[in-house]
C-alpha cells in the first residue's frame, strides 16, 4: 500500500557538543528525551486522517535510541534506517530511501531533525499548504536571524533559491541573514531524481541535502516570523535556551487558554498542560510532562508533582513531594508530604505534615495529621489517625499489607505490626502497638501501666 507521505527524521549524528553518554536524540528535555518533543508534532500533525510512515535515520548509539522508541511508541509506526558512516544530511536521506520500504512510494518527504525540540504543528501545515497550493516541487522553512554563524544562508533568485553552507560561503553570503532550519517538505519523485547526483565537493567533504535546491527550481524557501521553533539543541547551553522558551510557552497556554492562575510564571517549571480552570499555582513549583491536575486545584510553593493526578478543588500546601500519586478532590496535602507510587488518597482526605505515604489506598475524609508513616495499607472513610503513627510493614524480607476499617480511631503514637487488619469502628488508644487484628468495634490497648512517686523527681534532675 502506498502511503502519501514519508516522515523521516535526521537522527544519526554525534551530538558530541552536548557532552552526554547518551545519543543527542536521547537527551533529558522536559522531562521526557529531545527526540520526543521532536516527533511531538508530527503525531499533532498526522492525525488518523492523514496516512504516514515515520522513519529515524540512526547512526551514532543507534541501539539506545531504537530501544527507547521501540518501548514508548509501541502503539505508532515507526521505523529505523542505519546510516553506518555519518557522511552527510544527503547522505542520511538516501539512506533512509535505499534502506526503508515504501519509502520511494511516497508522495511527499518530509524531512525533520531530530534536534529541533519546539518545531509546531503549525510549522509543518504551512509548508504543506504552500507546496500544495503552489505545485512546487520542495519548500523549505527559513528565519531571520541577527547572528547566523553556523547555519546555511538562503540565497533567494528570481526563480528558486540556493542554500550556502557558513564553511562554503563568501563574505557577501555570509551577510546573509535569513538561514535555513533543516525542516523541508519535498516531492519524493523529485528527491530521487536529484539525490543521487548530490555530491560532497565543499569545505566539510560531506553530501549536503541543502544541494537539493537550486536557482530556477520549482522550490520555495517559505520564511517564518517564530523563529524559535527552530531552535536546534548542540550543547547544554542551547538545551537549557529552549526548555526556557518551552516552559514560557506552557506557561502562556495555560494562562490564555486553560485559564490557570499562575503567581509567579517565570519561577515556576511546568512541563504539562493538563492543568484544569481556576487552579492557582505558586512560586517555584515543578509539575512534570505526565501529572495532570484538574479544576480549582491549589498548589503551594516549593511542591514537585511527578507522574501524579491531583483532582478539582485538592490542595497541596507548601514543599510536598508527590511521585506516582493520585490525589483526589478537596483532599488537602502537606506542607511538607511525602506522597510515593501508588498513594491514592481520597476525596476530602488530610494528610499533614511530615507524613510519608506509599503504596496505601485511602478513602474518604481520612485523616493522616502529623508525623506518619503509611505504607501497604488500605484505609477505609473517615478514620483517624493520630500523630506519629507507623505502618511497619516489613520484615527484613517482605511487605505486608494493614487494613483499617471504616470510622476507626487510631491513637497517636501507635503501629501496626502488619499483617494485621482493623475492623471497622475500632478505637486503638495511644501508644499502642497493634499485633493482633482486631474485629468490629474492637477496643486494643497496649501500654504498660504508669507508675507515679510523689516527691522522687529531685533523684533523677541533675544540676549544671
Ligand atoms: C544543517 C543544514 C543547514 C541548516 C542547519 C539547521 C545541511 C548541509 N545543512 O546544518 O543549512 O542551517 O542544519 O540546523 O543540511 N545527520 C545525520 N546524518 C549525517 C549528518 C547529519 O543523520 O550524516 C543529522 C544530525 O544528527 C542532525 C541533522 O542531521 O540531526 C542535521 O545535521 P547537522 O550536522 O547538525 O547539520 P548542520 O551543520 O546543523
Ligand atoms: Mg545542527
Amino acid at each position: 500500500m502506498s502511503l502519501e507521505y514519508g516522515v523521516v527524521v535526521l537522527a544519526a549524528g554525534m551530538g558530541t557538543r552536548l557532552k552526554l553518554d547518551v545519543p543527542k536524540p536521547l537527551a533529558p528535555f522536559m522531562g521526557k528525551k529531545l527526540i520526543d518533543y521532536a516527533l511531538s508534532p508530527v503525531w499533532g500533525y498526522f492525525d488518523n486522517s492523514k496516512s504516514a510512515s515515520v522513519t529515524l535515520v540512526t547512526g551514532h548509539k543507534r541501539e539506545l535510541l531504537e530501544s527507547y522508541i521501540q518501548k514508548n511508541y509501541q502503539d505508532k509506526k515507526v521505523s529505523f534506517a542505519f546510516q553506518e558512516k555519518q557522511l552527510g544530511t544527503a547522505d542520511a536521506l538516501k539512506t533512509y530511501f535505499d534502506k526503508t520500504e515504501n519509502s520511494k512510494n511516497t508522495e511527499y518527504t518530509i524531512v525533520l531533525c531530530a534536534d529541533t525540540p519546539l518545531l509546531s504543528v503549525d510549522v509543518l501545515s504551512k509548508l504543506m499548504d504552500v507546496i500544495k497550493a503552489k505545485n512546487l516541487d520542495g519548500v523549505a522553512a527559513t528565519f531571520k536571524e541577527e547572528n547566523p554563524f553556523g547555519y546555511g544562508r538562503i540565497v533567494r533568485k528570481e526563480k528558486g533559491f540556493n542554500i550556502v553552507e557558513q564553511k562554503d560561503g563568501s563574505e557577501e553570503i555570509l551577510k546573509i541573514n535569513e538561514v535555513n532550519s533543516g525542516v523541508y517538505i519535498l516531492k519524493t519523485k523529485f528527491v530521487l531524481e536529484n539525490i543521487y547526483d548530490i555530491g560532497s565537493n565543499n569545505k566539510a567533504s560531506e553530501f549536503y541535502l541543502t544541494d537539493l535546491f537550486k536557482e530556477n527550481y520549482a522550490v520555495e524557501a517559505v520564511c517564518f516570523e517564530d523563529k524559535s521553533c527552530f531552535l536546534g539543541v548542540n550543547d547544554l547551553f542551547q538545551l537549557s535556551v529552549a526548555e526556557e522558551l518551552f516552559r514560557k510557552a506552557i506557561a502562556k497556554k495555560l494562562m490564555l487558554e486553560n485559564g490557570v492562575i499562575l503567581k509567579n510564571p517565570s519561577l515556576i517549571n511546568i512541563e504539562t498542560t493538563e492543568i484544569g480552570k481556576g487552579t492557582i499555582i505558586e512560586a517555584n513549583v515543578s509539575i512534570d510532562a505526565t501529572s495532570k491536575i484538574g479544576e480549582n486545584a491549589k498548589i503551594e510553593q516549593g511542591v514537585v508533582i511527578k507522574n501524579s493526578q491531583i483532582l478539582d478543588g485538592a490542595h497541596i500546601k507548601a514543599y510536598s513531594y508527590l511521585d506516582g500519586a493520585i490525589v483526589h478532590g478537596k483532599a488537602s496535602i502537606g506542607p511538607f508530604a511525602h506522597l510515593r507510587p501508588g498513594a491514592d488518597i481520597g476525596e476530602d482526605s488530610k494528610i499533614g505534615n511530615f507524613v510519608e505515604i506509599k503504596k496505601s489506598k485511602l478513602e474518604k475524609g481520612v485523616k493522616v495529621s502529623h508525623l506518619s508513616y503509611v505504607g501497604d495499607a488500605f484505609i477505609g472513610d473517615e478514620v483517624n489517625i493520630g500523630c506519629g503513627f507507623i505502618t511497619c510493614n516489613y520484615d527484613g524480607a517482605n511487605k505486608h499489607v494493614t487494613k483499617i476499617g471504616k470510622g476507626s480511631f487510631i491513637g497517636s503514637d501507635s503501629q501496626t505490626i502488619a499483617p494485621v487488619e482493623i475492623g471497622e469502628d475500632c478505637f486503638v488508644a495511644s501508644g499502642t502497638t497493634v499485633t493482633h487484628s482486631m474485629a468490629n468495634g474492637a477496643f486494643a490497648i497496649s501500654r504498660t501501666k504508669q507508675v507515679t512517686k510523689d516527691g522522687m523527681a529531685h533523684r533523677f534532675i541533675k544540676k549544671k
